[in-house]
């Protein structure tokens, strides 16, 4: 698939996925989500990819948003069904990855733009990041996930100022909020994404993929985490990254996974 709207690069085991729409702020319009969804399934199909960067082009944007001008117009079945799309092909697939991926916001992220990075594993905002879920105020609500996982991340009194009031925060603000792991000067974030994607590389891709199922069956309705989490880490028990980590331990050199 030949990519128009994002840009891919390969750095070690990292693949940088940098959303290339400048003009229009980096907005997702249906086409860039696609060509998304392709570029992550490519990465997790590909065993020499151990960690995934998500960025946007420029020094404006991360994402300013889903695309307004393709949903204006929409009937309520096809609202629904660009939400549905969206969270299968694209938001809750980043959930559920099995390789992490980390969110560098290097500006305005709204909207899906910030739902984009609730999804992601790991954020990492610039300091000119200015984020919030501002659907209210186009009277709709965030429709790719924003309702769940930000009240997830941020605790739900948050989730509901920021949504009922569509206000935007800054990166200080959200690092206050648990929104973001970290606030970087900008000229310094992709830098720091990479040395975190670099840090996570080191260690067992087995293991790395069930810590964060087990972590996300806390939020999945149903499902006790707890006795996951035992099944899991009996599970890894039987895997060749357990036979390499703790044999390269005992003879006292790096696991080689
Ligand atoms: N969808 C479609 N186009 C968008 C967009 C979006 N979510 N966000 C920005 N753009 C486009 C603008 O229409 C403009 O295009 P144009 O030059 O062809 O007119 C271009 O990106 C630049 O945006 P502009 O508004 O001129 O930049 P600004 O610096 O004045 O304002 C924002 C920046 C982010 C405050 C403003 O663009 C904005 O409010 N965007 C919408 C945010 C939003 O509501 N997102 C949630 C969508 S559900």
């Amino acid at each position: 698939m030949n990519f128009k709207n994002i840009l891919i690069d390969i750095e070690d085991s990292t693949k940088i996925i940098t959303i290339n729409r400048p003009s229009k702020l980096n907005a997702l319009n249906s086409s860039t989500i696609k060509e998304l969804s392709r570029a992550l399934k490519d990465a997790e199909e590909n065993n020499k990819i151990k960690t995934i960067i998500l960025t946007g082009a420029g020094e404006k944007a991360f994402v300013a948003g889903a695309d307004i001008s393709e949903f204006a117009k929409f009937s309520i079945e096809e609202g629904k069904a660009l939400s549905q799309k969206g969270h299968d092909e694209l938001f809750n697939r980043i959930d559920k990855m099995k390789t992490p991926v980390i969110a560098a916001v290097n500006g305005f992220a709204l909207g899906g733009g910030l739902e984009l990075a609730l999804s992601s594993h790991i954020r990492i905002f610039s300091e000119n990041a200015r984020v919030g879920l501002p659907e209210t105020s186009l009277g709709v609500i965030p429709g790719y996930g924003g309702t769940q996982r930000l009240a997830q991340i941020a605790g739900k009194g948050r989730a509901m100022e920021m949504i009922l009031s569509a206000k935007m925060i800054n990166a200080k603000t959200a690092l206050n909020y648990g929104i973001t792991n970290s606030v970087v000067p900008l000229p310094d974030l992709m830098g720091t994404a990479k040395k975190t994607a670099n840090k996570i590389s080191e260690n067992s891709p087995m293991a790395i993929a069930s810590a964060i199922q087990c972590i996300n069956a806390n939020y999945t309705s149903g499902v006790d985490g707890f006795s996951f989490e035992i099944n899991a880490f009996g599970a890894s028990f039987g895997t060749s990254d357990f036979k390499e980590g703790t044999t390269a331990f005992i003879e006292k050199r790096k696991a080689n996974f």
